[in-house]
């Protein structure tokens, strides 16, 4: 999918990323940015929201906002022509900062189009093994809904305890854990994680690219 201004001759899609945890190299974070880089590659802008923009005080419905961390997120949501969100699996569900900012979208109720309505969103969840990770991304799949937004086809989930399992659990990975470089099969786990990502990226791009159409 090509998003270049000469191939669809209108203005560039924005695509927006949001979420990722505070965690240092989160790796939700990591999953937008790549994610988002290929979204340039193929002609969109782009921004990001990461834990850092999201770290605003908890929603409460008022007349006025005041924080600007806040304000940036509502009017970059309310401008995006798709979004894709990344949450850490806390509990079985989205990380609280991620829920707060998407409770703050509350106050795109009377924009027009209000909430997500029309956008396409993709959904990426992290999680230590796959349960925690698939429930997030269930319960993250709803939240969307609850905006109007529709969720892309593919959802992804992320199983960051594939990375680094040993066979002894109860000390870092070293490296000669692995019994050799072509049993292990870390690569393949790698590739199939951007396989899974390159999908989620064309299901979003094809579904901004139809509404940008329409
Ligand atoms: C408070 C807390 C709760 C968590 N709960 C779960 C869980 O229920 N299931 C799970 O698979 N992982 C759980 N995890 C692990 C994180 O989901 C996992 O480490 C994820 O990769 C973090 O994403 P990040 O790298 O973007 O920070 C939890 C982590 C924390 C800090």
């Amino acid at each position: 999918m090509n998003f270049s201004a000469a191939a669809t001759s209108a203005a560039p899609p924005l695509i927006v990323g949001i979420g990722g945890s505070t965690r240092p190299r989160s790796s939700g974070e990591l999953a937008l940015r790549y994610c988002l880089n290929r979204a340039e590659e193929a002609g969109a802008q782009t921004e990001l929201l990461s834990a850092e923009d999201l770290q605003l005080p908890m929603y409460e419905p008022a007349p006025t906002m005041t924080d600007p961390r806040a304000a940036r997120l509502v009017d970059l949501v309310g401008r995006a022509d798709a979004l894709i969100i990344a949450s850490p699996a806390y509990h079985a569900g989205i990380s609280g900062l991620v829920k707060n900012a998407l409770d703050h979208l509350e106050e795109l109720r009377l924009a027009s189009p209000p909430y997500l309505d029309g956008k396409a969103i993709g959904c990426i969840t992290t999680a230590q093994g796959p349960q925690g990770g698939a429930l997030t991304l269930s319960a993250l799949r709803s939240v969307v809904h609850a905006l109007r937004g529709w969720p892309t086809p593919l959802g992804v989930v992320i199983d960051t305890s594939r990375r680094t399992r040993t066979r002894n659990h109860s000390r870092p990975a070293q490296h000669h854990d692995r019994p050799s470089a072509q049993r292990d099969p870390a690569p393949q786990r790698y590739l199939a994680t951007q396989r899974y990502l390159a999908t989620q990226r064309t299901s979003t791009y094809e579904l901004a690219r139809r509404r940008l159409n329409d």
